[in-house]
């Protein structure tokens, strides 16, 4: 349809009509309709199911071919209705979560990735995913840092950027695409506390410079949606803050799109206290520029009235579904309202697993390696622990990924270890007793007693082994929405495992499945190698162990600060420094900014991780000592495989204005690459800086950057380096 043709259908809507295309219902009001009754009449609700413009949470070509006919034929102007659905890692085929994603540093990977999930979704008959989440995450108790990829504002924006891109291809219509959400609509990973929903202070320059960041960039590769955030940001809802998606969504980052609200946002305003009721509700979202009500219900209660009495007008409403409308026609709905349903459903395939198997070895952290425990021996080897052979490698938010498709770390060593080099024991229970996750208390009755007996095994199978590869972590429930904690250790469960483990003598290599930084301190001292494996996902087993074994050196560098202790949290490299930086070297200091009892940074840093092999950085050096605003100088250095493997190492580039009228951050990573060498094989890794990378939020409140001198650093994580120093003329 063009776009003429889009304005007469919207002309020859009914004020109904027009509302309902801003109301999104819970896929399982469609579900029960369709499978049971089929659509009932006469009552409210089923009015707004009738014309509802568009549901999440469903998938599959059958389920949906039902629900979109008999949709269809009741519509007065048959507009198709709109699936959508979080897919955020994964389909059929899970990819690791985000979080391990963002740990490959490769966002032509990340891109792929998502093409592959658009391709599987788009067969289950879904049009538009949840994703990519831009939030930048600086807190490990916010159990939402699983779904981001970390951070880090570059390169959360090239994560998300890539996201975008790989959803929705060149061409929205071609039916191996999906439309993109960017998410969520703005700083809700800085949730006060860490804990989910709640509000967020943020000053403005912080807010720009660093949590706006990842939607500007995403936002330029034109996603179809942008999804609200639940929380407040200095005292407003973003669900109705006008300066959020007009002034900056709108205005600056010039989105087009179709703004949607979180689910229930709009109505959960009237918790927040900043709408009286669902009516008062429905207008602040409306004036706020918010097109889609996820399932508040306020938009199809109020809004009719609202335009009745003149609070919102026709144009208003107009233009929102004018948004929606030219969604479902960029999707090719209008021409196809079954596109995808008629394609089977689709299936996990060679080639999707190759590139999960591919993801989860490059998003594997090696954060230990005392005395090459790893790459594991030909020796006895004993696989244990809660997720030593458990199908739960996915979060909670893949739902469509089936555990039969899940390839275990048991079930990939017995591909590769020989039988009589390999055994297998549980230890202990996944979850301390009485724990809460995110939808539950869990409550064994004979917990202790399991718990006694899968010990005992335990340590019979590791007073067998050589090695002991503890599978060690969060319960796949314990990171992802309404998730929060304030203790970020391992079970207390599992560490008695490892306490226990630890007294064999045995070389434990231990592996940590998780959607968050934890506490690792004491997991360090008992372990011989310690590496951090996210929720892996469908080829997790694989991945896992072609490192282990290795087949792949690892490579992936954490995208988020492991803290000494939960104390330090938020936690960052690029925080601001402050009139009494705590000096370097050993020894008391008392008045400068530090933790009596605890480091500043973190136990393991942002960009850290370490490979099979070593390489070495020399002579890095700076093309020119000035640069003009109109120029740029050349950031190099000389990377070479200094160990026996083949490796890839990810080289960063971290720049500090020194002096400036603002603040800034003591380190920003500006730029980063990574390559693959092999060994003795060298590499000149250079960088271009330019003037706009250097520019700030002055306090002129201007995106400037400003004359002085400048730090570089080219490097192989956040803390690592020596500066070297140019001048902006
Ligand atoms: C709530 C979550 O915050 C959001 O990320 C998700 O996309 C929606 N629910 C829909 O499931």
């Amino acid at each position: 349809m063009d776009k003429k043709a889009l304005e007469a259908l919207l002309n020859d809507m009914s004020t109904e009509e027009k509302v309902m295309q801003l109301v999104q219902l819970s896929g399982s009001e469609y579900e029960a309709a369709a499978e049971i009754t089929g659509v009932e009449r006469g009552q409210a609700k089923d009015n707004v199911r009738r014309l509802a413009g568009s549901t999440l949470g469903i998938w599959g070509s059958k389920r949906l071919r039902k629900i979109q006919e008999q949709y269809m034929s009741e519509h007065p102007h048959h507009i198709p209705l709109m699936f959508m659905l979080d897919v955020i890692h994964g389909h059929k085929t899970v990819l690791p979560c985000p979080l391990g994603q963002g740990a490959t540093f490769d966002p032509e990977a990340v891109k792929k990735g998502a093409e592959m999930q658009a391709k599987e979704a788009a067969a289950d008959g879904v049009h538009a995913t949840f994703s990519p989440m831009a939030d930048l995450c600086r807190d490990a108790r916010w159990g939402r840092i699983m779904e981001s990829t970390g951070e880090d504002k570059l390169l959360n924006s090239r994560m998300a950027a890539a996201m975008v891109e790989g959803y929705q291809g060149k061409d929205l219509r071609d039916n191996a695409h999906v439309a993109a959400c960017v998410k969520h609509f703005a700083a809700y990973g800085a949730a006060e506390g860490g804990r989910d929903y709640n509000n967020t202070e943020l000053s403005e320059h912080t807010l720009r410079e660093h949590y706006l960041r990842a939607y500007g960039e995403a936002i330029k590769k034109k996603p179809a949606m942008v999804m609200t955030s639940f929380n407040s940001i200095n005292g407003i809802p973003a669900t109705g803050n006008k300066f959020l998606m007009k002034k900056i969504l709108r205005e600056e980052f010039g989105f087009q799109g179709v703004l949607i609200s979180d689910w229930g946002a709009v109505g959960e305003m009237i918790n927040h206290g900043f709408a009286e009721d669902q009516r008062d509700a429905a207008l602040k979202g409306m004036m706020a520029g918010v097109d889609i009500d996820m399932c508040s219900g306020c938009y199809s209660a109020c809004l009719e009235e609202l335009l009745n009495t003149g609070a919102v007008s026709m144009e208003m409403l107009d233009e929102a579904v004018l948004r929606v409308l030219t969604m479902k026609n960029d999707l090719g709905l209008f021409e196809d309202p079954y596109r995808g349903l008629s394609m089977d459903g689709p299936v996990v395939t060679e080639e999707s697993r190759r590139l999960a198997r591919e993801a989860v070895a490059a998003s594997l952290v090696l954060l230990e390696n005392k005395g090459n425990a790893l790459p594991l021996r030909k020796e006895k080897i004993a696989f244990i622990g809660p997720y030593a052979d458990t199908k739960r490698l996915q979060s909670s938010w893949a739902f469509s990924g089936e555990d039969e498709n899940t390839v275990t770390v048991w079930e990939a060593a017995s591909e590769v270890c020989e039988p009589e080099n390999r055994r297998v024991a549980t230890g202990c229970t996944m979850l301390d007793q009485d724990a809460v996750t995110a939808r539950e208390i869990c409550h064994e009755e004979d917990w202790q007693e399991k718990n006694d007996r899968l010990l005992a095994e335990a340590m019979s199978v590791a007073a067998w082994a050589d090695t002991v590869v503890l599978c060690l972590g969060e319960d796949s429930t314990q990171s992802g929405e309404a998730t929060s904690k304030a203790r970020i250790q391992l079970p207390a469960v599992q560490l008695h495992l490892l306490r226990e483990i630890k007294k064999t003598g045995k070389r434990i290599v231990t592996l940590i499945f998780t959607g968050r930084p934890l506490e690792l301190m004491e997991v360090r001292e008992l372990s011989d190698a310690l590496m951090i494996c996210w929720l892996p996902g469908t080829e997790g087993g694989h991945g896992i162990l072609d490192v282990l074994t290795g087949k792949v050196s690892p490579s992936g560098r954490l995208t988020v600060s492991f803290p000494y202790t939960v104390g330090q949290e938020p936690l960052h490299y690029d925080m601001y420094p402050t009139g009494r930086p705590k000096p370097d070297e050993k020894g008391n200091y008392p008045y400068t900014s530090r933790y009596l009892d605890c480091e500043n940074g973190a136990l393991y840093p942002f960009g850290y991780g370490l490979s099979y092999t070593s390489f070495a950085f020399t002579d890095p050096k700076l093309s020119a000592q000035t640069m003009s605003v109109r120029g740029a100088i050349a950031a190099s250095v000389t990377v070479k495989n200094t160990g026996s493997r083949k490796g890839s190492v990810t080289v960063q580039l971290y720049i500090r204005d020194l002096t400036s009228s603002r603040v800034r951050p003591v380190r920003e990573l500006a730029d980063f690459k990574k390559i693959s060498l092999d060994p003795g094989a060298e590499e000149e890794v250079s960088f271009v800086i330019r003037e706009e990378m250097l520019r700030f939020w002055t306090a002129e409140e201007t995106w400037e950057s400003e004359a002085g001198k400048f730090h570089v650093w080219i490097c192989n994580d956040s803390r690592d380096g020596e500066p070297l120093e140019f001048q902006l003329i």
